[in-house]
Parts: structure tokens; C-alpha cells; sequence
């Protein structure tokens, strides 16, 4: 029987559009109760930087400034953990985690074209935290496959799209634990019976010997991933296995722990970074919002930690209202009671902002969406992924530069969380781009007295 946590993994429908709005509230409210398997919390980790909710970071005192850990220090360590200082009020609080991130990931500022006079802009390169390019996910899989692992499951089941990012972070990570990893992936009525190919995360997937699972969109849209993940965990209990659940996207309250770790991160790099608290405290987060997990654990981070910078989460598949919702279900999961105590009151809507960055729909990009992708590239080197980071970074510019008043002497932190494989996916709209505004490509002169003949065989 699923337990109460796994109760939770199958309540939630991100990026998927097919189903109804009950269902999907639905969903959200499902995930209040949810959470057995995480533990009380009851130690706090040593934090230099517990000050009261709402200081700022800059104020620290440099002495007690932390080393930054290396990254990939502890790499595949199974750990006891302990939460930062600042996120000990928070009732739930998971067992240990599994170290499979290259982590911390680097921050550094980020000179974007086209950006207003007076706003600082930095990266935070979360699609290099390894894991075969796993992008945000392997910092929720670092609390969810050390609880597969110590819950003695022998194989992972999860759910996504055919592109899922999540999917394949899920299979690479899964493999290197020694699990066996089962993927459902939604694809349409058309291709569900064929070889899905090896395009993107496909690839990774397959040489990781994960088993796929084909449905359809409408198949996935009227059963919901819940119902899905549940026939494929009984399929395989029957079987004789033992399966770990994870939801969609790896967004339950146990992997938002990844993303409040995330600020502890940030928080220590800007300590022990003098280039970093040049650019004066960060006064806001942003971020593509899919499952909604990510940007859950930064606005919860962001709110009990001194950083209290504001969040703003560029929804790259359901509406503002939505990601609100199911934030709140996640929080209430964490014990962090939407409006309570620990919250200072506040619920997901006064922590973080959901803008609309969907544009034309999941995974569907608009030529404008790309060019920002490709002159973001151009001029800085960091590539960008089409369906979120892409989105996202087109939106926040579309923002700044509508009103950059608002957003005069802010310091604003991205953050790029992968999903660069999914890339391949686009490569019909993005080549005519790459092709017209690159430079062309040029046959290189080589004298030709340099070069040897081939033999003429007779
Ligand atoms: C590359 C990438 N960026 C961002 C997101 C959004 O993160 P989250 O699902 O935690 O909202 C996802 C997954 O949904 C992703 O694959």
C-alpha cells in the first residue's frame, strides 16, 4: 500500500493542461496531509547566518564567514541531515540525503543584453550541478533517492513528459544507486505505439537502461499521473519488486528540501564571495516554475533566512492561481502551515510572485522565446533551454524592460536549471535562427601543397 507521502506523489497534474481545474485543486488540497517520512525536526545544523526572519545576509559578520564547500565534496554519500538554523522551525524535515549534485553550483554575474541601467543581474549555473545535466532536479533527487535507498525499494517509478528532464535525472541517478528505473512518459496518440527515438533526454534515458512506459496524452489527461504511477507500482509489486514512487517532477515537500538547501547555498557563497557582495544583497530570486518544487523550497528559503530576497516564479505550463495553490499544499506538507506562525502569516502569494511565461504552451516556443535564447547565448555564453530557463529569461526581460523603475537598483539572481538536452527537441525552430543570425560558416583554405594526395590505387 502507498503510505501517506506516497499519497501526496500522485495527487499533483503540472504541465499538464488536459485536466479539469477541480482536479487540479483537488490535487493541491490532497497534499496537506502528506509528509510520514520525513522526520520531525529536531537538530538544527550550525549556522552562522541565524539572524531573525527578514535581516539580510550582507549584515553577517565577515569573521563568521563559512568556507564555501567544494563542489562534489561527499559525492555519492549517504548522510544524516541537519537542517540550516534558520529552517529548524520547520516541522518536517528529512532523514538524510544522498550527495549526488556538484555542488555548489556557481554564481556569477550576468551581463545580459538589452538590460536597463541600474539593475545588477547574476546566475546562479544550476544546470551545471551534474548528474549527467540534471539541472535543479538532482538537488531534489539528493533527499528522495537517499529515502528510496533507505527504504530498501529496489527500483524508482516516476512520470513525465516524453522531453521530461525530470525523467531522465531521475534514470541517471537512479542507475548510479543501483535501482532499476521505470519512466511513464506522455507522448501523443499518434506515437505511442512506435519507438520513441533518441532524441534529448531520450537518449540518456535508454543508455541508462531505463524501461519506458508510453502513454497518451489523453490517457495521461483523464487518469492523471496519480492513477498512472499506481497501476505501474502494483504491476510491479505483483512482480516481485519493491518501487519508490516519485511524483511529477520530483515536487513533493520532501524534494523541496533540495531548494531550501539551494539558499543555504547561496547564502554561504555570497558570505565568502567578495566579488559576489559587491554587488550588493540579492533583492530578488527568479526562476522557471514547472511542478512547482523549486520554487517552493527558494520562497520558503528566501522567507525563514536572512535573504529575504523576493521570488518571482515564471510559470512555464499552468496559470498564476495554480502554482499558488499547489505551493501552499506543498508548505502545509512541510508543516509550514499556509497563513501560520512559522510564516509570519503569510502564504504562498505573499511570499513569492507566479507570472504567466507560458507564451504559446508547454514545450511550445514562439520565434521571440528562441531569439532571446539565441542572443542570450551570443552575448554571454550561458545557453538557455527552450521550455523553461528560455521562457522564463524572456519573460523577466520582457518585465524589466516594460517598467525598469520598478526594478532600478535591484540585484536579481537567476537561476538556470537545466534542462539543455531538451534542446535537441527543438532543433527544426531553432537551426533556421542559429543559421541566419550566426555567423555563416566558411570553408577554411588550406594550401594545397600542404596537403597529402591520396594514393591512387591502380
Ligand atoms: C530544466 C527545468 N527547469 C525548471 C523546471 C521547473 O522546476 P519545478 O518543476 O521544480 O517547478 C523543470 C521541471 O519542471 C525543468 O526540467
Amino acid at each position: 500500500m502507498p503510505n501517506a507521502f506516497q499519497a501526496f506523489r500522485t495527487a499533483h497534474e503540472p504541465c499538464s493542461s488536459q485536466l479539469s481545474t477541480t482536479a487540479r485543486q483537488a490535487s493541491a488540497r490532497t497534499l496537506a496531509g502528506c509528509a510520514p517520512l520525513l522526520q520531525r525536526c529536531s537538530s538544527a545544523r550550525g549556522n552562522p547566518f541565524s539572524t531573525p526572519m527578514g535581516g539580510r545576509q550582507s549584515k553577517a559578520p565577515a569573521a563568521a564567514s563559512p568556507a564555501t564547500p567544494q563542489a562534489g565534496a561527499g559525492f555519492l554519500q549517504l548522510e544524516p541531515y541537519s537542517p540550516p538554523a534558520w529552517a529548524s522551525h520547520v516541522p518536517l524535515v528529512p532523514a538524510s540525503r544522498f550527495r549526488l549534485g556538484m555542488l555548489p553550483t556557481p554564481t556569477h554575474e550576468w551581463r545580459l543584453p538589452g538590460l536597463p541601467e541600474g539593475i545588477r543581474l547574476l546566475i546562479k549555473r544550476d544546470d551545471l550541478s551534474g548528474m549527467q545535466m540534471s539541472g535543479n532536479k538532482v538537488r531534489k533527487l539528493e533527499f528522495l533517492m537517499a529515502e528510496a535507498v533507505q527504504g530498501g525499494y529496489d527500483c524508482v517509478v516516476t512520470i513525465g513528459g516524453i522531453q521530461s528532464n525530470h525523467a531522465r535525472a531521475t534514470a541517471v541517478a537512479a542507475r548510479y544507486l543501483g535501482l532499476d528505473c521505470h519512466l511513464i512518459l506522455r507522448t501523443s496518440r499518434q506515437a505511442v505505439d512506435s519507438d520513441p527515438g533518441l532524441v534529448g533526454n531520450l537518449l540518456v534515458e535508454r543508455m541508462a537502461g531505463a524501461q519506458l512506459h508510453l502513454v497518451t496524452k489523453e490517457e495521461y489527461g483523464t487518469m492523471g499521473s496519480g492513477p498512472l504511477l499506481e497501476q505501474l507500482r502494483l504491476e510491479l509489486a505483483a512482480a516481485g519488486r519493491r518501487p519508490y514512487v516519485i511524483p511529477v517532477g520530483g515536487s513533493s515537500p520532501l524534494g523541496v528540501w533540495g531548494y531550501l538547501e539551494a539558499v543555504h547555498e547561496i547564502l554561504q557563497q555570497v558570505q565568502s564571495s567578495p566579488l559576489l557582495r559587491e554587488l550588493g544583497p540579492i533583492t530578488d530570486i527568479a526562476m522557471a516554475c514547472g511542478s512547482g518544487g523549486t520554487t517552493a523550497g527558494l520562497a520558503l528559503g528566501s522567507a525563514l533566512s536572512p535573504l529575504g530576497a523576493r521570488v518571482h516564479a515564471y510559470g512555464v505550463c499552468d496559470t498564476p492561481n495554480y502554482f499558488y495553490d499547489y505551493i501552499n499544499g506543498l508548505l502545509e506538507g512541510l508543516g509550514a502551515k499556509p497563513g501560520g506562525e512559522l510564516l509570519g502569516g503569510r502564504e504562498a502569494r505573499g511570499m513569492m510572485r507566479a507570472v504567466q511565461a507560458r507564451g504559446s504552451g508547454y514545450a511550445i516556443s514562439t520565434e521571440s522565446e528562441l531569439r532571446t535564447v539565441q542572443e542570450v547565448s551570443a552575448a554571454t555564453g550561458v545557453v538557455l533551454d527552450p521550455v523553461y530557463s528560455g521562457k522564463a529569461v524572456h519573460a523577466l526581460l520582457a518585465e524589466i524592460r516594460s517598467n525598469p523603475a520598478e526594478w532600478r537598483g535591484r540585484t536579481v539572481l537567476f537561476v538556470h536549471t537545466g534542462g539543455l538536452l531538451g534542446m535537441y527537441d527543438k532543433l527544426d525552430q531553432l537551426g533556421p535562427l542559429v543559421q541566419k543570425h550566426g555567423p555563416p560558416v566558411v570553408r577554411m583554405q588550406v594550401p594545397e601543397a600542404s596537403v597529402r594526395q591520396p594514393v591512387q590505387s591502380s
